[in-house]
């Protein structure tokens, strides 16, 4: 098995982001605006989540190749579930089908799926096929893409602080012991590193009740992009805008270890490029 390799214009795009800084470790996407993307174009929402599942496709393979080490996608929130009962059935059906048709090509791919949120609110045959992928991908070593599913950031902390509540009443844990490398270590998201780079589709400005202790200091890009014509290259322009950000952590430009910046003259001559993609 291996990893299917970027060809022409695309390789040189990779190779110019590989050599012009660093790729970040975590990317985190709200993969937002499915419904509108359908919308314009006169078709039922539906249709939007299923174009959607391409631009899964492509992201999750252009950032294996990348090297990119983890990847969380946000595709359904514990919001969600108040959608139109209609709507809510489709997308679990569409989950189910893109679980089986993906797997393979995932596997192949190397990817190493995992899920964080409400799986057992999930329907039972998604939980059995989503499980049964997670089982069969568990150890292969490229890209982690973790599937956020029926997931909150809240849902995550209300969770954290109910186990931990439990452990200090039978001694487990004290409070002393409580740092923010405990916390993190309650959260769904313990075996990942926090996203260096969350990025969200349609142009809103908001993170709607993801990653919220984990974003801490992610750097944000928001594309004016619908999720179902997000491709490889609004990817690349994203990461090319991270490549040229100062990420202080609250100190100031001196103290921070210099990790080679990409030039804004680069930038611009990159999307240049990349707009040929
Ligand atoms: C994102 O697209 C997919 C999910 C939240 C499941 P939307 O369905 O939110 O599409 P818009 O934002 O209404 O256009
Ligand atoms: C966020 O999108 C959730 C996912 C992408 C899964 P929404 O469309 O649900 O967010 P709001 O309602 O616009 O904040
Ligand atoms: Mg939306």
């Amino acid at each position: 098995m291996a990893l299917e390799k970027a060809t022409g214009l695309d390789k040189k795009l990779q190779d110019r982001l590989l050599e012009n800084g660093e790729i970040p470790k975590h990317i985190a996407i709200i993969m937002d605006g499915n419904g509108r993307w359908a919308k314009r174009r006169g078709l039922p929402r539906i249709a939007g989540h299923h174009e959607g599942v391409n631009s899964v496709r492509d992201i999750v393979e252009a950032c294996g190749q990348l090297g990119v080490k983890f990847l969380t996608l946000y595709a359904f929130s514990t919001e969600n579930w108040k959608r139109p009962k209609d709507e809510v059935s489709m997308l679990m059906r569409l989950l189910l089908k893109a679980l089986r048709d993906e797997r393979d090509r995932l596997h192949q791919n190397e990817v190493r799926l995992r899920a964080i949120g409400d799986i057992a609110a999930l329907p039972q045959d998604v939980q059995d096929e989503l499980l049964d992928a997670i089982e069969m991908m568990r150890h292969n070593n490229g890209l982690t893409l973790i599937l956020a599913l029926s997931y909150s950031g809240r849902w995550d902390l209300l969770n954290a602080m109910k186990r931990m509540h439990d452990e200090i009443k039978q001694g487990a844990l004290l409070k002393e012991e409580i740092s923010e490398q405990l916390v993190s270590s309650y959260l769904s998201t313990k075996e990942f590193p926090d996203p260096d780079l969350l990025i969200r589709t349609s142009g809103e400005y908001r993170i709607s009740n993801f990653l919220l202790w984990q974003l801490a200091y992610s750097e944000l890009v928001i594309s004016e992009d619908f999720w179902p014509s997000f491709r490889r290259k609004h990817l690349y322009s994203a990461i090319a805008d991270f490549q040229k950000r100062e990420r202080r952590f609250g100190m100031v430009s001196e103290q921070i270890r210099k990790t080679p910046r990409a030039g804004s003259v680069y930038v611009e001559r990159f999307l240049k490029s990349v707009a040929k993609l």
